[in-house]
């Protein structure tokens, strides 16, 4: 399925002998600040560890602290425990990040003292064409985070009626073109490809396509992996597993879930909105990383 990886130390990543362009942690320097600023000691669960950018920054700037990495991908998780197997102060689990309470839980670890969760995908994942989420390039339409359960986004778009496939990118796409863009896909079915599906959403939409593009990719990835449902469920009990002062970063990269971290914050009695709520990359990482350009840091303390 997935072709052969290596990783160094540093967390340079080979695909197939080759070096894979390195997944920059978004707002590195913010999320560092505003972590290392509360509690030195006990328990850090980054939910969404990825390839460990965020993480590796952490536990050099918090060396009393214990570290639990969390993914959903595999092949993430590969990549962590290449990365981190040496370090004991990292456990890291394959799961999603609304398990975090039992795996606590099974480990007898927390409540934590803080904890990170950089939504979204990694470079790793939007540039490996065998994954499909890119518009850029061409594979197979999987999109799954985890390739090992669920629908991929194949399946819904050669399977579902023309009117929720309409609505999946109208909700979660927020394209207002849902409508003839859903009813060029049912048209062309079977649609098998990235680069299929990408000129098949092009030829409707006049113009510069790649908003839509990104909005209607963005929109199935959202819908193959549950993505609402599992933010939910991870924001419902967030509360009781975190101790009082924890420390809580959200990177959100579209105001779906910008909107929820937003309202639990300002809302749920069990939260205090840090001061400022909110950060967004400064022009210089903006430039360096386009993945940076649409990225909120939201920063909440619990009560
Ligand atoms: C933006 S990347 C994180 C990058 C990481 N902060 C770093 O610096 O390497 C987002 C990660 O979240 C993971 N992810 C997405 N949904 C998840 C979920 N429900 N539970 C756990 N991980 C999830 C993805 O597989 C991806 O690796």
């Amino acid at each position: 399925m997935f072709s052969e990886r290596t990783v160094t130390d540093s967390g340079e990543v080979f695909h197939d002998g080759l070096m894979m362009p390195p997944h920059v942690p978004v707002m590195a320097d913010e999320v560092t600040l505003f972590l290392a600023d509360g509690k030195k000691e006990g328990l850090l669960v980054d939910g969404t560890a990825g390839v460990g950018g965020h993480l590796s920054r952490l536990l050099r700037a918090l060396p009393g602290m214990e570290f639990l990495a969390v993914d959903r991908d595999p092949a993430a998780v590969s990549i962590l425990r290449s990365r981190f197997g040496d370090e004991t102060r990292v456990t890291v689990r394959h799961a999603s990040y609304s398990e975090i309470p039992r795996i606590l839980d099974e480990m007898r670890l927390g409540p934590a003292s803080a904890a990170l969760f950089d939504l979204g995908l990694s470079s790793l994942q939007l540039d490996d064409p065998s994954r499909g989420f890119s518009h850029r390039c061409d594979g197979p339409l999987d999109m799954r985070f985890d390739g090992t359960e669920g629908d991929t986004a194949a399946r819904l778009v050669n399977g579902l009626p023309e009117k929720e496939l309409a609505d999946i990118i109208y909700r979660f796409g927020q394209e207002g073109r849902s409508r003839r863009i859903a009813e060029a896909i049912v048209r062309n079915r079977p649609v098998t490809g990235s680069r299929e599906l990408a000129d098949i959403v092009g030829s409707v939409v006049r113009g510069r396509p790649v908003k839509v593009l990104s909005r209607v990719f963005q929109a199935l990835r959202i819908a193959v992996n549950d993505e609402m449902e599992q933010l939910d469920t991870l924001l419902g009990g967030l509360h009781l597993w975190t101790g009082p002062g924890a420390r809580i970063a959200f990177i959100t990269f579209h105001s779906l879930e910008d909107r929820r971290i937003k309202l639990l914050f300002r809302d749920d009695p069990s939260y205090r909105e840090n001061s400022p709520r909110w950060l967004v990359p400064g022009e210089e990482e903006m430039e360096r990383n386009s993945r940076a350009r649409s990225a909120r840091l939201r920063m909440g303390i619990r009560t």
